[in-house]
């Protein structure tokens, strides 16, 4: 055949193909998930394997292993004492909180890990939602709004770098900035969940942290996050998620989950120049671990090709249970 182009020319070698490769992973783009716990062992959980529960005296050490691996960021979620939650999540603020305590010590033993939160009521909520339900049965919003600015403040004084609102609260971006701001943490990031879908691939994290919607006295609770989380079948939505965030004064947008949401990402990265992060949730995780485990995937090829899918999607973060793995894989070259 007379052919004036082939494609195959630049795939012909490993070294042309590094060429004209377009996108690359690096362990300083993900951002490790990390859950903590007030017991004294390491708790595997049972829908992640590789997964854990890490009481705080174990914490140190594994941030320190992705630290060596070249993982510039941890986010913290906590599994709260069920004795500790209540309607109005109120332990969500308290400056002796697992939380709180877990950031103060990882600034004090290795200080130069930057460190996210995450900002809702579930872990702290008896009725396992995001924000305050009423009587009635309604997430409310701005009642929510003032328990969450009295967390960010917490979490910004024991030294977090990036606050993370995960709630989907309305104007959430907004009253945060103006809380740190007005409490001298106005270099203190927000990195807002900004296009967060109403999700079945959340199911091992509501396992992790037993903060899964539930009924435990006559008030009626909503069984599922719909009436604040977005609906998976909506995409111009996020778009007005992202400006109003924008508006709002978010450091970095979010998109959650990540591989059904690839195209959301796209969208996203047209419309804005803020840096974007992207969700691999535990659902997403569970399942290749599940196939790995079986033998009927292998694991390396498919999470580095995942990754490498929310990069080439537009993503420049991405928050990943795989982070070590990854990281060290990419070391291994
Ligand atoms: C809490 C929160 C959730 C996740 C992160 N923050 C669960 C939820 O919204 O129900 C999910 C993370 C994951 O599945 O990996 N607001």
């Amino acid at each position: 055949m007379e052919l004036t182009y082939r494609p195959r020319r630049l795939r012909r070698t490993p070294a042309l193909r590094a060429m004209v490769r377009e996108t690359t992973l690096a362990a300083a783009d993900f951002i490790y998930p990390l859950f903590v716990h007030e017991g004294a062992e390491v708790e595997p959980i049972g829908a992640m394997p590789g997964a854990n529960r890490w009481p705080l005296a174990e914490l140190t050490g594994e941030v320190r292993r992705a630290w060596d691996l070249g993982v510039r960021c941890v986010v913290l979620f906590p599994k709260v004492a069920e004795g500790l939650k209540s309607e109005d999540g109120a332990e969500c603020f308290n400056e002796n909180g697992l939380i709180p305590r877990a950031i103060r010590q990882l600034k004090q033993e290795i200080p130069q890990m930057a460190i996210m939160t995450d900002v809702a009521l579930d872990p702290y909520s008896c009725d396992g939602h995001d924000g305050i339900v009423s009587e009635e049965g309604v997430v409310l919003n701005d009642e929510t709004i003032e328990q969450l600015c009295k967390q960010a403040v917490v979490q910004a004084r024991a030294g977090a770098d990036l606050i993370g609102p995960s709630d989907m609260m309305d104007g959430r971006v907004g009253a945060l900035r103006e809380a740190l701001d007005d409490e001298g943490f106005e270099h203190v990031g927000i990195i807002s969940y900004t296009a967060k879908y109403s999700s079945a691939y959340y199911g091992p994290f509501r396992e992790a942290l037993d903060s899964a919607p539930r009924s435990t006295s006559s008030k009626p609770i909503p069984k599922n996050k719909d009436t604040y989380q977005m609906d998976p079948a909506n995409s111009r939505e996020a778009i007005t998620e992202a400006q109003l965030d924008e508006q709002e004064g978010a450091d970095i947008m979010m998109v959650k989950p990540g591989l059904a949401y690839l195209d959301i990402i796209y969208r996203l990265r047209n419309e804005s120049e803020l840096p974007i992060a992207a969700y691999n949730v535990s659902g997403e995780y569970a399942m290749v671990k599940a196939a790995a485990e079986r033998g009927w995937i292998d694991e390396r090829a498919v999470v580095l090709e995942t990754l490498l899918s929310f990069k080439r999607a537009g993503a420049d973060l991405i928050l990943t249970y795989h982070a070590c793995d990854a990281a060290a894989w990419l070391l291994e070259g």
